[in-house]
């Protein structure tokens, strides 16, 4: 049955109900709606270089491989025995030449076709069509300057019309330097509690949260930093928000130097940025560089992020209405020193890894935000009480800020959906 969203929704008002974060109905029209049918990130190219290099993630909460197949294309499979729906592939990553199930041994190969039965003839008598039982793949897969992404949905339209306008902000990331980037450390992963749209909303707009939920931590990170350079290193941002669902922010200010170290970067880093200023100005334009190729937010719309500066980039895997497993790499220019590759992994960990000063906070809000969504509906009629109940809280959560108003002839890019002030 299909959730009619729009009592739960008003876009005029600026409102929305809390119950978009913790219904299971919603949740599971989100799953058919949106997982099924957008364009979703799986990994960066430079995870899979050899021939039988795989990958397993998550699409929604479809597990599946992307592999690099012989032919040196990139396939992506639902990790799913077409026998009896085992998982064809149980590690992490690594280098294949086929997956095998464990229950009854079927076998496939990077292609996704299905290539040994044991006992054939015994149990199929020779009859078997194994044609016919390859894995199931995705509709279409892209990649974009080494970043790779699939959908289910044959009808989908090409990756890069469905960035749209955003692909001016993600070439900030992907495009600095003639040699582009790779990831560098591995893939970290945990989970916590909270819907995923908290945290993809996050990303996408919300710097209004850091001065008071990084308080802490950015104090602790800057405390050797001399007052009038951070003083300096404050400036305005800009905001953009895209019609497709794409969004991020950053900061403006001219003195680069000044923001990276305010904001408690490594002396290495600043040093970094400031060394190869031609090449990437050259490249994406003075704005570009010193806005979101080294500052700020973004989300791709559903579930992929990134912060540029910090380097780090994620996936919100949904798991359920109230949690989430993060996928987390570290990105850096593949053209950059290696102590500089180091220093960016290290700095990357201390902010936002698992255990980072500045991402315990958010996965400290975003359990309590989701606490806190609980809440009747307005008609009473969906009474999943916990405390906001007893206080009487309020069942809707504003989700518009006057931070975001950027003057649309101060945006340095495309502006089609500057968000409202
Ligand atoms: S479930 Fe995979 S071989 Fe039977
Ligand atoms: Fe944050």
């Amino acid at each position: 049955m299909t959730v009619d969203l729009s009592p739960l929704i008003d876009v005029d008002r600026g409102l929305i109900s809390r119950e978009v974060f913790t219904d299971a109905a919603v949740y599971e029209q989100e799953l058919q709606q949106i997982f099924a049918r957008c364009w979703l990130f799986l990994c960066h190219e430079t995870q899979l270089t050899r021939p039988g290099d795989f990958f397993t993630t998550y699409m929604g909460e479809d597990p599946v491989i992307v592999v690099r197949r012989r032919d040196g294309t990139l396939g992506c499979y639902l990790n799913s025995c077409r026998h009896r729906g085992m998982r064809v592939c149980r590690a992490d990553a690594g280098n294949a030449k086929v997956f095998t199930c464990t229950y009854h041994g079927w076998s496939y190969d990077t292609q996704g076709r299905l290539k040994n039965v044991p006992y054939e003839r015994e149990a199929y008598y020779d009859e078997i069509d194994k044609s016919k039982w390859g894995l199931t793949e995705v509709a279409q897969l892209d990649t974009y300057k080494g970043l790779v992404f699939a959908t289910w949905d044959p009808a989908a339209p090409p990756f890069q019309d469905y960035l749209g306008d955003f692909r001016w902000y993600l070439d900030a990331l992907v495009d600095r330097r003639a040699g582009g980037t790779e990831v560098v450390g591995g893939v970290q992963r945990w989970r916590f509690k909270g819907n995923w749209k908290l945290a993809a909303e996050q990303f996408a707009s919300d710097n209004y949260h850091a001065p008071a939920s990084h308080a802490s931590a950015v104090a602790a990170l800057t405390k050797n930093v001399d007052k009038e350079v951070a003083r300096l290193g404050k400036n305005d941002g800009a905001q953009f928000s895209s019609d497709l669902g794409h969004a991020t922010g950053f900061s403006l200010g001219k003195n680069l130097e000044h923001k990276l170290l305010g904001r408690g970067f490594p002396r290495v880093l600043v040093d970094y940025q400031l060394s190869v200023w031609d090449e990437v100005v050259e490249r994406l334009g003075e704005q570009r560089f010193i806005g979101p190729a080294t500052s700020g937010h973004a989300n791709v719309f559903p579930n992929f992020a990134y912060l540029p500066g910090f380097q780090t980039m994620r996936v919100w895997h949904p798991k359920g209405p109230d949690e989430m497993e993060v996928y987390a790499w570290v990105l850096v220019d593949r053209d950059a020193p290696q102590d500089v590759k180091d220093a960016q992994r290290r700095f990357a960990q201390l902010t936002f890894g698992a255990s980072g000063a500045l991402n315990r906070t958010m996965a400290r809000t975003g359990r309590r935000s989701s606490a806190t969504c609980v809440v009747p509906s307005p008609g009473g009629s969906r009474s999943t009480t916990r405390w906001a109940s007893v206080t009487n809280g309020p069942t809707t959560t504003a989700i518009r800020v006057g931070w975001a108003g950027t003057p649309p002839s101060r945006r340095p890019g495309p502006s089609t959906a500057g968000t409202a002030s």
